[in-house]
């Protein structure tokens, strides 16, 4: 069980952020809670439909004990968080050479088509991001390819991208995309 916020925060976590950050903690040593910082990043930007605000950083740092600075430095430094407000399902596709050649731009296009949004838009409803296009991923005998939501997805057509989209906007509860 993490211990209580040291400091009074502006967000208050809910229940179930709090046992996701806990279940992070346990798989550390008690001295090592800052590693539990990633994991805890993850699950807060899930719960808050794909980005991170500053006082939901500094509640996840009051609830783990760290200076905020330490979380910051974090969120900062990898690429799965994002820290300005953007779709829920972030989408990367790779346009490198060899999925270049194999249709990478290709399913770039037909992305920007369906959900209507160029490369670094979201879309109106906050359900899709269209990150970026990804230098080579080191998946290149399943070109061309894609990440959503840091999975990777190889071997696309546009039909396969479709029915992937339709999986995750279904997996949100509505269906709709
Ligand atoms: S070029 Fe796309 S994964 Fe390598």
């Amino acid at each position: 069980m993490a211990e209580h916020p040291t400091s009074p925060s502006p967000v208050e976590l809910s229940s179930h952020l709090r046992e996701e950050i806990d279940h992070w903690v346990a798989r550390f040593p008690p001295e090592r809670r800052r590693s539990a910082v990633i994991g805890a990043l993850h699950a807060a930007q899930h719960e808050n439909g794909g980005f991170l605000t500053r006082e939901l950083m500094e509640a996840v740092a009051a609830y783990l004990g760290l200076p905020a600075i330490q979380v910051f430095e974090v969120a900062a430094f990898y690429s799965m968080f994002e820290t300005k407000p953007v779709g829920r399902h972030s989408i990367s596709v790779c346009t490198n050479i060899s999925c270049m050649l194999c249709g990478g731009e290709r399913i770039l296009a037909h992305l920007e088509k369906r959900l209507g949004i160029k490369v670094g838009e979201s879309t109106p409803d906050g359900r899709f991001y269209l990150k970026q296009e990804e230098e080579c991923l080191a998946a290149c005998t399943g070109a061309p390819m894609m990440m959503v939501d840091h999975r990777y997805y190889e071997n696309l057509t546009p039909a396969r991208v479709d029915e992937i989209l339709d999986a995750v906007a279904a997996n949100d509860g509505t269906g709709e995309h």
